[in-house]
């Protein structure tokens, strides 16, 4: 089951299942559709997974079980006919519908939520492992998860082509990449991109400092400036932005910030500033080399964690290793520590964070 939003990488981890469970174990495999409502809508059948299916998944992007990121088993929303809507905690039938089916193991491929959920369905009886999934790059106890190098390579491709054209027009361009809490979207593809000024959560921006930077480092010969801002930044003593409000079970979707930095920019120092908001771009695509290489790792550990019983582990890479970690873990976020060494390197290049 794959569960969140998707990652270039998920059906990597659906084939290294598949194969590894079929050729270490003799085991059959099925897929759990859309996520956690799969096990509370009958009408939605599992799809039976043998190595000839997922044969060619390696490069495709998305997921081919369906993603939903509202599905949660304990506040199932069930729809009247009146159009309102009710949460009801069917997390009792989700896992009487895993006995029913004759599922022995779940793994389920998820962030923080997802795990989250795993968590609260092992206690009534579930037996689940857990596969980090996130571009994101924010679950502790992974080192790195799958999705995030090929969110990199987009954006930092997108940051190259804005590079030519912030310097033929002589402009600032602003360039928002996605991240939630975190900037290592941001911090990777700022330093890969060769920024000028990087915007992250975790250090809280003055715009007067950003604009008082992109002056200074204006000259006759690089009269242009390239500024990534993360969706999660924001400035001293503010709030974040979002762009789509909360409904239902669904958070509110950050967004927004590189717009109004923009804009402030402009007004503050009269630059010619350009906005791209690159969004979801950075979820799709055909997962790189690295990110293959992780999801089929992941995959192929989380089949030995089922078999050795490890319920409410989940597999993870530290340093080189893959090892299993407690999903409780996990479900804690990884921040860029703004007085680390990544972030000292970038403000040693001379990379503005907007703090001083
Ligand atoms: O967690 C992955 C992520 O892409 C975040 O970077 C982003 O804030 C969020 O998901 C967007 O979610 P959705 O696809 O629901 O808009």
């Amino acid at each position: 089951m794959t569960g969140g939003g998707d990652a270039p990488g998920l059906n990597a981890v659906i084939r290294a299942v598949v194969m590894t469970a079929q050729n270490c174990y003799g085991w059959q495999v099925v897929g759990i559709r859309q996520g956690y409502d799969g096990l509370l809508t009958p009408e939605t059948p599992v799809v039976s997974l043998d190595p000839a299916h997922v044969q060619p998944l390696l490069t495709r992007g998305g997921t081919i079980l369906g993603a939903v990121n509202r599905g949660n088993p304990f506040m199932h929303a069930v729809k009247y006919a009146d159009g309102t809507v009710q949460y009801v905690d069917m997390a009792q039938n989700a896992v009487e519908r895993l006995e029913a089916l004759d599922i022995n193991a779940l793994i389920v491929a998820g962030g923080d939520g997802t795990m989250a959920i795993a968590q609260r369905l092992i206690a009534l009886g579930a037996r689940i492992v857990g596969v980090p999934k996130t571009i994101d790059n924010d679950l502790a106890q992974t080192d790195v998860s799958f999705g995030f190098d090929t969110a990199i390579l987009t954006a930092t491709e997108a940051l190259d082509k804005l590079q030519t054209t912030a310097e033929s027009h002589h402009r600032v361009m602003v360039m928002e990449v996605m991240g939630r809490n975190s900037g290592w979207i941001a911090l990777k593809t700022g330093v890969a991109g060769g920024a000028d000024v990087i915007l992250i959560p975790e250090i809280p921006f003055d715009v007067e400092r950003v604009c008082l930077h992109l002056m200074e480092m204006r000259t006759p010969e690089r009269n242009h400036a390239l500024v990534v801002v993360a969706e999660g930044a924001a400035v001293v003593g503010g709030q974040q932005q979002y762009y789509i409000k909360a409904s239902g079970l669904m958070d509110a979707r950050l967004g927004g910030i590189g717009y109004s930095l923009g804009n402030s920019i402009a007004e503050r120092t009269g630059f010619d500033v350009r906005v791209l908001r690159l969004g979801h771009l950075q979820r799709g695509g055909s997962p790189t080399p690295h990110d293959r290489w992780l999801a089929t790792r992941f995959g192929a550990a989380a089949v030995h964690l089922a078999a050795r019983q490890q319920w409410g582990q989940m597999v993870a890479l530290q340093g080189n290793d893959i090892v299993s970690a407690p999903m409780a873990e996990a479900v804690k976020i990884k921040r860029v520590d703004p007085s680390g060494e990544m972030v000292q390197m970038a403000r040693d290049l001379g990379i503005s964070f907007g703090d001083a």
